[in-house]
């Protein structure tokens, strides 16, 4: 039978060194709060409960967490060690195995937890904890091993010796205890040597004292175990993540340009052999297609574009681009517009809750708001639909193939029926016959189509 878990995450750190007024674990990273990835972590080995030590100034922490676990509130930050203290009084009939994993490790991956629990239960370990050689350990907690190579202790930036400094494999701040080892060993920490924290990492003497084993498992990929405490790792983390994300998504076939100056958060589809340039942000839940271009500057959010579509330094949100359709350069297409296949949406264009059916053009310098447009429709220069009377917005519909002229204004709500022409410069404020020609200010009829 599957030894039972439980989790707990550290979270309840003062943000000092990141100086904002937000608690340091929701500060964003590559597209999500840095601590949804110790969640995501977490979930990925489905313990039967997720405890999360918040801190004094948490209320919006335990809001964030609280559908997918359970925050529980230390008062004092008196340390790591004193935080999974907290936790205790809900573990004392549990028996199995306690996952502790720190919020503001936000790189570690879930591969390498469920390999750490695995590595734990293999080796039945009292504890086991993950840790990696890195380039610089300044700042981390250094693992201090015996003679036999076996862990000792670890001991902390604060306390090491010039020697100890200098121990290039650190703890990474994973843990798995055997719970009843734990509480035992958290029972005994002390403050010592001048400590001003109860440290986790004193639990390893501990453990070892009550005639345990711990156990050490490295991860290779060393990019894993950043810690997150001042702005400069937040940045690091940032792009170490999206440097991933774009890795996965070049074994997908898609071409980037540039890696370092892309952004690409956690949920985004990319079709095969579509290429990204420098400077391109895709978040949300965007979906593109295959054979795409999206050129330099582009800001896609939350959108679905289809096969073929090429955008060109512009901005989308909440929006659907259909087959073949091309946008910008400095398109603006905003909350609930759908395009059609092979629309045409040209410079420097604004588009806003915009129905348009297929072969429509918006050519240039245009804003298309509340409006429904049928296929085939010509949307002049600087054409604009006039969506908005200073209390409420109305809407446009224009039918299939109608012409706008440059400079027109269509004051909202209005018809457009099929095939009207509407003359360069006309302000149409009352609906327009199928077939119908008008032009002016107000726009007036002035023959029929033949
Ligand atoms: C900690 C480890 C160090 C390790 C490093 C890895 C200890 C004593 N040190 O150092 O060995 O190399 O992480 O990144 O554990 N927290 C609380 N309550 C507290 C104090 C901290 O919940 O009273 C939380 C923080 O929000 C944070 C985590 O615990 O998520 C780690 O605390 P932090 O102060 O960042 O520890 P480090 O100095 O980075
Ligand atoms: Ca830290």
């Amino acid at each position: 039978m599957a030894v039972p878990l439980v989790a707990i995450i550290l979270a309840a750190g003062e943000s000092t060194r990141m100086n904002s007024k937000k608690p340091k674990v929701l500060l964003p990273v590559a597209g999500q709060p840095m601590i949804d990835y110790a969640l995501q972590n977490v979930r990925a080995l489905a313990p039967s409960k997720i405890f999360v030590v918040v801190g004094a100034k948490s209320e919006e922490v335990s809001t964030h967490v609280k559908d997918k676990a359970t925050p529980i509130f230390q008062k004092k930050r008196l340390g790591t060690g004193h935080a999974v203290q907290q936790v205790l009084p809900f573990l004392k009939k549990f028996k199995g195995n306690v996952l502790i994993l720190y919020a503001d490790a936000c790189l570690v991956r879930p591969q390498t937890v469920l390999a750490l629990r695995q590595f734990h239960l293999l080796q039945n370990a009292a504890a086991t904890l993950l840790t990696a050689r890195v380039e610089s350990p300044f700042g981390y907690g250094r693992i201090i091993r015996g003679e036999g190579g076996e862990v000792i202790k670890i001991v902390e930036e604060n306390q090491a010796t010039e020697g100890e400094k200098k121990i290039n494999e650190i703890n990474a701040g994973v843990y798995f205890f055997r719970a009843s080892v734990l509480a035992q060993s958290l029972k005994t920490l002390r403050l010592a040597n001048g400590k001003k924290e109860f440290y986790l990492t004193d639990t390893i003497p501990q453990v070892l004292s009550q005639g345990e084993r711990v156990h050490a498992l490295m991860v290779p990929d060393r990019t894993e175990v950043l810690g997150i405490n001042n702005r400069h790792q937040l940045t690091q983390a940032h792009r170490l993540w999206n440097l991933r994300r774009i890795e996965d998504h070049l074994l997908n076939g898609v071409t980037f340009h540039d890696l370092k100056s892309v952004e690409v958060d956690g949920k985004v589809v990319i079709g095969r052999d579509t290429v990204i340039e420098a400077n391109v942000h895709l978040s949300g839940e965007t979906v593109i297609g295959e054979d795409c271009r999206v050129e330099s500057g582009s800001v896609i959010r939350s959108s679905k574009l289809g096969r073929g579509v090429v955008v060109r330094s512009s901005r989308i949100m909440d929006s659907q681009l259909g087959d073949g359709c091309d946008a910008g350069p400095f398109a603006h297409i905003r909350g609930g517009s759908v395009l059609d296949k092979n629309v045409h949406v040209g410079t420097n264009t604004e588009l806003k809750n915009a129905k348009i059916a297929s072969g429509s053009k918006v050519g240039h310098f245009s804003y298309v708001g509340d409006a429904k447009l049928g296929k085939d429709v010509n949307v002049g220069a600087g054409c604009v639909f006039a969506n908005y009377d200073g209390r409420n917005k109305h809407e446009t519909l224009v039918g299939d193939k109608a012409f706008l002229g440059s400079n027109s204004t269509l004051v909202a709500p209005v018809k457009i029926g099929a095939k009207a022409v509407v003359g360069a410069g006309a302000v149409v404020t009352k609906d327009v016959p199928a077939g119908t020609t008008v032009v002016g200010v107000p726009a007036k009829p002035v023959k029929k189509r033949k």
